[in-house]
């Protein structure tokens, strides 16, 4: 497969095009970023390790039948995917209170809701991707009520398979970030990465955060974290 020109870059990835105008290959960078790009960092490997993350946990999800961009993994820093129109919104999950919802309505980092939160984040980085609702994100042109019920319905199928998933392997999932698009042919796809830079991941038993949040509050070993999480999920069977 011939890589041609890159036709997008994002905090963390590229996007190259490929000769297949339905193919593109989605390219790990080192660089980090939090609080919208005003804290930055390169780490190195971190790409990589995110590359070997993600596909393990995409494979596990299209083993379950859950739809995704996925097609191959190329080298330690390419995967081939299939080209999708992103829809410009980020669907936050949350099974355990943390982040910015800890701090916007003042609740202890930690705490158990009785429901499982699903929030949507508008993508406009001028705007600060912020929080909206459905009929916000319909009002934007974001995505339709019937695109929504479809992304909302694949979201509950996701956190399902990702909470057993890391489960098996000590760790709690407790909140996360993914992104949804749609092929050529229709179809709403599970697209991006599902890494420690998208997920608050917590050992069981230590509640030691092997995530971003070591980068973003200062916490050290990061890169030692995701090398954490990873050997972790090669122990699945
Ligand atoms: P938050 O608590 O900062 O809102 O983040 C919730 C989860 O979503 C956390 O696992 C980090 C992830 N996330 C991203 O991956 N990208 C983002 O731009 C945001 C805001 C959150």
């Amino acid at each position: 497969m011939k890589i041609l020109d890159k036709f997008y870059e994002g905090k963390a990835k590229q996007l190259y095009r490929t000769e297949d105008p339905n193919l593109v290959v989605m390219h790990y960078k080192d660089d980090t970023t939090a609080y919208n790009g005003i804290k930055k960092a390169q780490i190195a490997n971190k790409g990589i390790i995110n590359n070997k993350i993600s596909t393990i946990i995409y494979k596990r999800l299209m083993a379950l039948g859950i739809p995704t961009h996925y097609v191959d993994t190329l080298n330690e820093r390419d995967q081939l995917c299939k080209r999708v129109t992103i829809f410009p919104l980020e669907v936050v999950v949350r099974n355990i209170i943390a982040g910015s919802m800890s701090r916007r309505l003042d609740i202890p980092e930690g705490t158990k809701p009785i429901n499982t939160i699903y929030e949507l984040c508008y993508k406009n980085d001028s705007l600060g991707d912020p929080l909206i609702n459905d009929h916000h994100a319909v009002a934007v042109g974001a995505a339709t009520y019937d695109e929504l019920k479809v992304i909302y319905e694949l979201t509950d199928r996701i956190n399902n398979a990702l909470k057993n998933i890391f489960l098996e392997v000590g760790v709690l999932l407790v909140d996360f970030k993914i992104e949804f698009g749609k092929t050529s042919d229709g179809e709403i796809v599970l697209a991006d990465e599902i890494s420690p830079d998208t997920a608050r991941l917590w050992d069981v038993n230590t509640n030691r955060k092997l995530d971003k949040d070591r980068f973003r509050r200062d916490l050290g070993d990061v890169i030692d974290a995701y090398l954490d999480i990873y050997n972790r999920l090669q122990t699945l069977k």
